[in-house]
């Protein structure tokens, strides 16, 4: 393939990247998005394949697009939905492992450049330098090595550096992000609770400095230092563990677009190294498309970006154990049929269990029974219910539960009062009211589902345990509240059975 074709090539896959994050965004036109992010990339690909020259590059390149496809297909058909966050996270690393290596061969490559070949006058015309250039370049290709001017090298050495750090922050980071995500609230590899070192901010401004100073000591030296990039690596590597450490449980969802948003220019930074534009594209595009998520789940948890990034959300030790909360009431499956019955309203709160116990169609059916004695049946979805961002819209369409009942917290907030049941189920942290009523609570300020003000409320889980933050749950306790223990689906379908009597 001529280089002009390889652009227009690169050219035609950016643009259905971009048709692809466009279609992603609608759940009607999500298939065609995701169809149009692989022709983009099969397109990308083929480019990429025809500026290999050499043959054994061609068979290492199949070699390892087979193994890693293979790994990859079998994880992709293993991993349930819920643990897709960790997976992200786990991706992510990749991209940053990549960048850093890519950075690494970058510099290693260094040593086949031959900058003083073309040191250039300061006095000399524009046509006298690029004639300049050109015999440089000439007497460098027939020595066999790399020409490039100082300013082309010295952005060289920043791209390098960049790219490294970007790429070792982004490593690290996303491997305790997967661990934090990782398992049940008590087996989870690293606690979601944040990770507080005496003087926590001050060590990221330290790192970043240090990060700073050693920059300039491996562009301004006379040959680029190993030393100083072997040093920035170290912090870097230290920076990302520390910096997701930090961030408590209920900012995990902002942490994992912020990953994706430095997957992205991780992913950017090794395309300015290897020279490759449709890498810088698809890099940008990520990067930002992560920036603007991150700037959105902020808003909906009532947070600022920096304070997320300084770490602290559940920084505040868990104000109430169980015992201190008072009783709660429990009821059984018939009970809650029976509560429904009588009730001309009602509101179904989903959250991360109904995605473990699969209890969609279970909640669907469920749903249609009510609707069939008349019932008005709406549900309300948190914008960081269960593990991922529109996490509980793709299971509730799955189970054909129509748009049109399916709101937003926004949207349907103030109707809480005037409901008569709410079904939370397998939702926790969403529907805290500590967040709105305990200005001590780790989740404070961060908007919630009000079920509490409704004339009834039913929280269907299968203990006492909290949410994903780890904080204890003041709704339990209320006097309008009753558990129904148990897998969700399994209740709801208890349930269904039941209003069928
Ligand atoms: P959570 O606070 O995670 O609580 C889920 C509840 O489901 C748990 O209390 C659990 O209690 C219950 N549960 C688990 N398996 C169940 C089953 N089989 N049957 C019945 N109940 C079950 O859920 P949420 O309200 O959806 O909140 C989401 C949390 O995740 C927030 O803190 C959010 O910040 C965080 N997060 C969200 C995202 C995104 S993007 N959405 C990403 C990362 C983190 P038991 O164990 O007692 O059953």
């Amino acid at each position: 393939m001529t280089l002009g074709l390889t652009h227009m090539a690169y050219i035609l896959a950016a643009l259905l990247f971009i048709m692809a994050l466009a279609g992603l965004s609608k759940q009607e036109t999500a298939k065609l998005g995701c169809l149009s992010g692989m022709a983009g990339m099969t397109i990308a690909l083929l480019a990429a394949f025809s500026k290999v020259e050499s043959g054994a590059g061609f068979g290492l390149i199949i070699f390892a697009m087979v193994v890693g496809g293979a790994i990859g297909i079998y994880v992709a058909r293993k991993v349930a939905m819920t643990q897709m966050p960790e997976m992200i996270a786990c991706l992510h690393s990749f991209v940053g492992l990549a960048a850093v290596l890519v950075g690494y061969n970058s510099f290693l490559e260094l040593g086949a450049v031959a900058p003083e070949a073309i040191a250039i006058p300061l006095n000399l015309t524009n046509e006298e330098i690029a004639r300049a250039v050109e015999t440089a370049k000439a007497a460098a290709a027939a020595s066999d090595t790399t020409t490039m001017s100082l300013s082309e090298l010295n952005t060289h050495l920043a791209e390098i550096f960049l790219g490294i750090f970007i790429g070792a922050v982004t490593f690290t980071g996303s491997i305790v992000a997967y661990g934090k995500l990782n398992g049940t609230y008590k087996l989870r590899i690293f606690k979601s609770a944040p990770l507080v070192l005496p003087g926590g901010n001050w060590l990221n401004l330290g790192a970043l400095l240090a990060s700073a100073v050693l920059m300039v000591w491996f562009m301004a030296a006379d040959a680029p230092s190993a030393t100083a990039l072997t040093l920035m690596t170290i912090i870097a590597l230290l920076f990302g563990i520390h910096l997701v450490a930090a961030i408590g449980g209920a900012d995990m969802p902002v942490v994992i677009s912020m990953l994706n948003s430095y997957s992205g220019w991780a992913a950017a930074a090794s395309g300015f190294m290897l020279d490759n534009d449709l890498l810088i594209v698809t890099g940008a595009l990520v990067g930002s498309s992560g920036a603007i998520l991150s700037y959105i789940m902020c808003k909906a948890m009532n947070r600022s970006f920096i304070s997320v990034i300084a770490g602290g959300f559940g920084n505040a030790p868990t104000t109430q154990k169980e015992e201190e909360m008072g009783e709660y009431r429990e009821l059984k499956a018939p009970d809650v049929a029976d509560l429904l019955k009588n009730s001309s309203s009602v509101i179904i709160a989903p959250g991360y269990g109904m995605a473990v116990a699969q209890a969609q169609n279970a909640v669907a059916a469920l749903t249609e029974k009510l609707q069939a004695r008349g019932i008005n049946v709406r549900f309300a979805i948190h914008p960081v219910a269960g593990r991922l961002p529109g996490h509980m819209n793709v299971l509730l369409a799955e189970a054909k539960v129509p748009y049109d009942i399916v709101l937003e917290m926004d949207e349907i907030n103030d109707d809480f009062e005037d409901t008569d049941t709410v079904l939370v189920i397998g939702a926790n942290d969403t529907v805290n009211p500590a967040a709105a009523e305990d200005p001590t609570s780790p989740i404070a300020g961060m908007p919630v589902l009000e079920v509490w003000k409704a004339h009834n409320v039913v929280v269907f889980k299968r203990s006492m345990n909290p949410g994903y933050a780890g904080v204890q749950n003041p709704l339990f306790f209320k006097d309008n509240s009753a558990m129904c223990f148990g897998d969700a689906k399994k209740t709801v379908e208890e349930i269904v059975a039941a209003l069928g009597e």
